[in-house]
């Protein structure tokens, strides 16, 4: 089962940093709760003020995020990256909107699955709350 779901989720292995630089245990863990989610160019995958339940990676495609009224765009975000950690981490309602730009193969973590497996992987866990430190700052500077 485990070397099935390897195979299949090969790309987004290699194409997240995140995975990429994992040891071989933490992506053991975590493949095999990654959620296929294909989007269309224009859903809003999530929305600004909502409670978060899960984060997304980016296996193909882009995605903007913007502001709850859509008149202030923080970031396009594209292959390798990935969105909806923020509510997670920071235990805060989703920041922004996220609209995808064009049709996405994205990956979908649910938040038990994010708790469960980080708490187990410090260095990962750091490295993904950093960065949301990192983005918080720059909504909070806009
Ligand atoms: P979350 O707050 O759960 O939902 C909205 C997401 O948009 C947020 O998590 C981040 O993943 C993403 N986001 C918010 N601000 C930025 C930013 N400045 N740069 C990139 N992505 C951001």
């Amino acid at each position: 089962k485990l070397a099935v779901a390897l195979e299949i989720h090969k790309d987004v292995i290699q194409k997240v940093p995140l995975f990429k630089d994992a040891n071989d245990d933490f992506i053991r863990d975590i493949i095999l709760h990654l959620q296929s989610y294909i989007v269309s160019p224009g859903d809003y995958i999530i929305r600004a003020g909502e409670i978060g339940l899960d984060m997304f990676f980016i296996n193909r495609g882009s995605v903007e995020v913007v502001s709850a009224d859509e008149s202030v765009r923080y970031a396009v975000l594209s292959e390798g990256q990935f969105f909806g950690e923020m509510a997670l981490v920071l235990q805060a309602p989703r920041t922004a909107t996220v609209r995808s730009l064009e049709y996405c193969d994205l990956y979908r973590l649910d938040k038990g699955t994010f708790d469960n497996i980080l708490i187990r992987y410090p260095d990962v866990a750091s490295q993904i709350e950093m960065l949301a430190q990192q983005r918080k700052a720059e909504i909070d500077k806009k």
